[in-house]
């Protein structure tokens, strides 16, 4: 600011000189009175800009006040009491996410594909955590662990549920690949996932429930030939469409 003013008040003052040389009749008292008047014009755009500046630190820790507030509203309260169904529990995120979720009180309801990675989970975690055997892709297997679900939730219904379990299928080039690699991938990633949602929804429903759906940058980039692409843009545009 205090530049600007410098700089304003020596072209004000070479204008002046260069007006006084096209003018005769100007004299060293005008020249002065104007510089006066441009230095205490500088003066007050200098305390406006100050006190601007005040208002906006203001302006921005009132903001960050705002969006702290925001972000703690949105921290659930009572984890406790809240019963949440993940897929795929033996490996991976599935795995880590319930312990971490039982870690912090939640009820976890972990299904795993194998009997091994249930009962590696169920030492590894507390009492509260229930572990089931779900292949996703078996419609059959879906509907008896969507009983289990509802019998153990009851009336206060599915908080959540994470449709984590997926497989990345063939990631051979295009060419060497046939149909039946995509089948396999699809039914997993896809048929099972919209399986698994659309059997446990009342029960989500009841609880005014979230569901995640795992997916990928690949459901956003075209990166690798097969079917696991093709089956995380189908998990984007499923979620897209129970939105
Ligand atoms: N890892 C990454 O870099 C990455 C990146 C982007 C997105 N993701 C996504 O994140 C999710 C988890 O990936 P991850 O890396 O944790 O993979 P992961 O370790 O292979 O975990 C997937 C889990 O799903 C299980 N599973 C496989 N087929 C199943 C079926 N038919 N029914 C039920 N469960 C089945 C697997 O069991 P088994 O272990 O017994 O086979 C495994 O426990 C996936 O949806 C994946 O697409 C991963």
């Amino acid at each position: 600011m205090i530049l600007f003013y410098n700089i304003l008040d020596v072209s004000a003052y070479n204008a002046f000189v260069l007006w006084r040389e096209i003018d005769p009749d100007w004299n060293r008292n005008k020249l002065h009175k104007g510089r006066l008047f441009l230095e205490e014009l500088g003066k007050s755009l200098v305390r406006i800009s100050s006190s601007t500046m005040w208002l906006l630190v203001l302006v921005l820790l009132g903001l960050l006040f705002v969006i702290r507030w925001y972000r703690q509203s949105q921290i659930l309260e009572n984890l406790s009491d809240k019963y949440v169904f993940i897929t795929g529990c033996d490996t991976g995120f599935g795995n880590l996410l319930a312990k971490q979720l039982d870690k912090r009180g939640m009820k976890v309801l972990a299904s795993c594909l194998t009997e091994k990675g249930a009962e590696k989970l169920k030492k590894e975690t507390s009492s509260r955590l229930q572990t089931t055997i779900l292949d996703i892709s078996d419609s059959k297997n879906v509907s008896s662990v969507a009983d289990w679900v509802s019998r153990i939730v009851g009336d206060r219904g599915l908080w959540g549920l994470v449709n984590n379990a997926a497989i990345p299928g063939s990631m051979a080039p295009l060419g060497w690949q046939k149909k039946n690699d995509f089948v396999k991938v699809l039914e997993v990633n896809v048929l099972g996932m919209i399986d698994v949602t659309l059997t446990l929804l009342p029960q989500v429903r009841k609880a005014q429930g979230r569901i995640v759906n795992v997916s990928s940058i690949a459901g956003r980039l075209a990166l690798i030939p097969g079917g696991y692409n093709i089956s995380k843009y189908c998990v984007e545009v499923f979620s897209d469409t129970l939105r």
